[in-house]
């Protein structure tokens, strides 16, 4: 069974310019393992000039560019937003959808994410459908509920034979962006639930769906992550504004 590992970098509201020009670069050089891609996810300004860049200094084929977020809406009056047919015109490949920070400070619900993978796989982007507990889900035991109360309703909506071309990023918020990452052994645990509650739904795709983990990662946990049996690889906030240490993470994942 050949499963690609993804590392994707989640650059935020971080970045500019400069850093597009010095990711490029940096990355010009890279040697990745066999069966990964990595995608790059900067804020929306800079999609076109990464794809220009990235074109311009003939990147590896296995590097693509992401979006942070998409509108479920096709066109229309919605101040601020941007299409999947604006993303597609743009080449870019991947969207993030439904992060921790969408969810919490912009108020998305589980349905308007459903809404938004939807849209993304119609349009043939590639959704990273991210999804995790917080710190008081945890010690309340309640994790595998929020976890499956996020995954149920994209699963009702576009149907798991769909998930052959989702990539889900578990991503507990108590961990991103705090530098307390989930020992290997908790993320390896978690991430097995998320491939078990996919096969109950169906199998086959749950065994093929890239799982990434996310919150804290770095060039000096990423080895140990990436090496656990359901770890397909990373959605990386911080350390992805570091070209040298973007590289090393992205160096350590190998496809399973
Ligand atoms: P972090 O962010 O790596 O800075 O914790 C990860 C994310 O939010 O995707």
């Amino acid at each position: 069974m050949a499963r690609r590992a993804i590392v994707a970098a989640n650059w935020k509201m971080n970045g500019d310019l400069a850093l597009v020009d010095t990711m490029v670069s940096g990355l010009k050089s890279i040697k990745l393992q066999e069966n990964v891609n990595v995608v790059i996810c900067p804020s929306s300004p800079y999609l076109s000039a990464l794809v220009v860049k990235a074109k311009a200094e003939k990147l590896n084929a296995a590097i693509s560019i992401g979006a942070q977020n998409v509108s479920e809406h096709k066109n229309g009056a919605f101040t601020g937003e941007i299409s999947t047919q604006m993303l597609q015109e743009l080449s870019v490949k991947f969207v993030i959808i439904g992060h921790s920070e969408r969810r919490s400070c912009y108020k998305e619900t589980s349905t308007q994410i459903a809404h938004k993978v939807n849209a993304a796989l119609i349009a043939g982007l590639t959704p990273i459908l991210c999804i995790g507990e917080s710190e008081a889900e945890r010690a309340t035991e309640q994790t595998e509920t929020v976890l499956a109360a996020q995954l149920q309703p994209v699963i009702d909506e576009v149907g798991i034979e769909k998930f052959i071309d989702v990539v889900i990023a578990y991503e507990p918020v108590w961990a991103i962006g705090t530098g307390k990452t989930a020992s290997s052994e908790m993320a390896q645990d978690t991430h097995q639930f998320i491939r078990q509650f996919l096969a109950q739904a169906n199998e086959s795709v749950a065994a093929k769906v890239p799982l990434l983990y996310g919150g804290s990662v770095n060039a000096s946990n990423c080895e140990e992550l990436f090496a656990q049996a359901d770890i397909d690889g990373g959605l990386i906030g911080g350390a992805s504004l570091q070209a040298e240490q973007f590289k090393i993470i992205c160096s350590a994942a190998k496809g399973k």
